[in-house]
């Protein structure tokens, strides 16, 4: 597992594979990546006009590939739903799905749906998705849903009460949060799966520290992912979850140099909080209450 790169991707012609936020940063990467190797890519992307222009700039780029665009705003429900319906007319099966997308210490403010915006878009939508779509994940032969996670949910907690954004929103704990929902959500979804003798698994992964548009709201993240890693290579974890014959189900990817900062894929830590089973449970239960979505129960 040394040194891993995109050149080590089995060959994906055949594949389909949805990826959310594939417009920019590690979605557009990872689209591009696998492309490259033959897939059929769906990117699930909220801004038509930069979905657009992300969508034809990686098929003139990655002809061996197929590269399609739908419409999806994980900050309302309701477009989760419309999305679903979509892909179901677009495919019978999907190979891969990559909970991908994400947004870091925005200003306050809530979903359509009335949450508040990190725990809404980065968790409960990525919830929604997957459950309506788990269908076409069991009718491929060996899906996989792969999340994404951070080095910020380690030291995080989740706290039911602030989901809806009542109580003082401090935007670094809401994101962290957020990101230990994502690795809590992505390792319950593997038991269920197993528990329900499913074909499809369930892998996370993070990227370390990555030169994105992530951080464009902390001027110091901002500063120091200069120095980071490029978005080609902190995307391998999250593809190195999706396709190495070698990635566990269940299992956590990350850079595996100084910190999990940089480097090549290797399987990540997981933070104290994260393997709390009890929170897992009730975190799901809180998210079928929330987004009315139930499956794998
Ligand atoms: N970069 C890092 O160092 C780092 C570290 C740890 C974890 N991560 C995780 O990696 C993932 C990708 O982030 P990135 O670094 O590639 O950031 P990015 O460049 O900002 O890309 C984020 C993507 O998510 C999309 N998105 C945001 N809100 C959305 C919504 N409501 N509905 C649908 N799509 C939405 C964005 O679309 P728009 O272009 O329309 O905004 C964009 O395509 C995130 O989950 C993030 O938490 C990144």
């Amino acid at each position: 597992m040394s040194r891993w790169t995109a050149a080590d991707i089995p060959d994906q012609t055949g594949r389909v594979i949805v990826i959310t936020g594939a417009n920019a940063g590690l979605g557009f990467a990872s689209a591009k990546a696998l492309a490259h190797r033959g897939a059929r890519v769906i990117m699930a992307c909220r801004d038509p006009q930069r979905g657009q222009t992300a969508r034809d700039r990686i098929a003139a780029d990655a002809p061996a590939g197929s590269v399609e665009l739908l419409a999806l705003d994980l900050a309302s429900l309701r477009s989760v739903e419309a999305f679903a319906e979509a892909l179901h007319t677009a495919t019978d099966h999907v190979d891969v799905l990559m909970n991908n997308a994400g947004v870091m210490i925005p200003p306050f403010g809530r979903t359509e749906d009335g949450f508040e915006l990190q725990i809404g878009v980065n968790y409960l939508g990525h919830f929604a998705l997957t459950g309506r779509v788990l269908d076409l994940l069991e009718a491929a032969p060996a899906a996989r849903v792969v999340t994404l996670s951070s080095l910020a949910h380690v030291g995080a907690r989740i706290d039911f009460d602030s989901f809806t954004g009542e109580k003082k929103y401090r935007a670094w704990r809401a994101y962290q949060q957020s990101k230990l929902a994502c690795l809590m959500f992505a390792r319950a979804l593997q038991r269920r799966l197993s528990a329900a003798n499913s074909s499809v698994t369930s892998y996370a992964a993070h990227p370390g520290g990555t030169r994105t548009d992530l951080q464009r709201h902390s001027g110091f993240l901002a500063f120091a992912t200069r120095f980071a890693m490029s978005a080609d290579q902190g995307a391998l974890p999250q593809l190195f979850a999706a396709t190495a014959p070698e990635a566990e189900p269940g299992g956590y990817y990350g850079p595996g140099g100084v910190a999990e900062v940089w480097g090549y894929p290797k399987p990540a830590h997981v933070g104290g909080a994260a393997k709390d089973e009890d929170v897992a449970q009730r975190l799901w239960t809180a998210a079928e209450d929330a987004t009315g979505v139930r499956y794998l129960g």
